[in-house]
């Protein structure tokens, strides 16, 4: 049985740096399941369809041509890497992410990921739908105001634009969004070791991840 690490948490989080870097250290594959959904969320984007309607959204699921190439993301042959990371893909990722068939079309692709010699895998239901026999789940949380500061440093790095108290409004909205919703709801399973990073390197974080996997 391939062994996964799952890694869930809220936006903004670390949960992203946090798994690469466990995933480096172990030589395991990586999943950044929050690109399926930022991926669905421009395709649909730049076909003009809206992130409410559904049965528009599903075949698009279904469909992405998508290719992961190191840390570049390639859909219908284009790089989006960029593109995707905006603020406003987030949004609209957050917005397709409610729908069921939209979850359900993505979960056998998110399921693919899991190779040899193991996995990392980061999202929001990693631990709870995606792959429930994770060998180790940890939940990673971190304050509102320290995530809204990590996100704006991510964006001004990326030469975007951005602002502070913008940033910390789309982040409570979007933790709601995430929370509330009726399928997959942001939340931690039983057994999933909890981290909060506040006040934490992203070295020790990714120390006590390995320390949980290889007790
Ligand atoms: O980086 P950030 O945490 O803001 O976003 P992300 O991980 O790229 O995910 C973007 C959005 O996709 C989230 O706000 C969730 O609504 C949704 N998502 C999800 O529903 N399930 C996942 N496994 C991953 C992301």
């Amino acid at each position: 049985n391939i062994p996964v690490i799952a890694i869930d948490g809220p936006t903004a989080s670390g949960k992203g740096t946090v798994a690469q870097q466990v995933a480096k250290r172990l030589g395991y594959h990586y999943l950044d399941s929050g690109a399926l959904y930022r991926l669905v969320g421009l395709a649909s984007f730049k076909r003009g369809i809206s992130t409410a309607s559904e049965s528009d959204l599903i075949p698009i699921a279904k469909n992405l041509n998508v290719i992961f190439q190191e840390d570049r993301v390639i859909l219908d042959g284009e790089d989006v890497s960029d593109q995707i990371r905006q603020e406003e893909m987030g949004k609209r990722a957050s917005e397709v992410a409610v729908h069921t068939g939209v979850r359900q079309a993505l979960v056998a692709r998110q399921q693919a990921f899991r190779q040899k010699p193991g996995l990392v895998a980061d999202g929001r239901d990693m631990a709870s739908v995606i792959f429930t026999d994770a060998v180790t789940k940890v939940f990673l949380t971190a304050s509102a105001e320290a995530r809204a500061d990590r996100r704006y440093k991510q964006l001004i790095a990326k030469g975007f634009s951005a602002n502070i108290d913008v940033l910390l409004q789309d982040l409570r909205d979007r933790d709601a969004r995430d929370a509330n919703r009726s399928q997959s709801p942001l939340k931690a399973v039983e057994g999933a070791h909890h981290l909060d990073t506040t006040s934490m390197t992203i070295e020790e974080a990714v120390n006590q991840v390995l320390k949980w996997h290889q007790a």
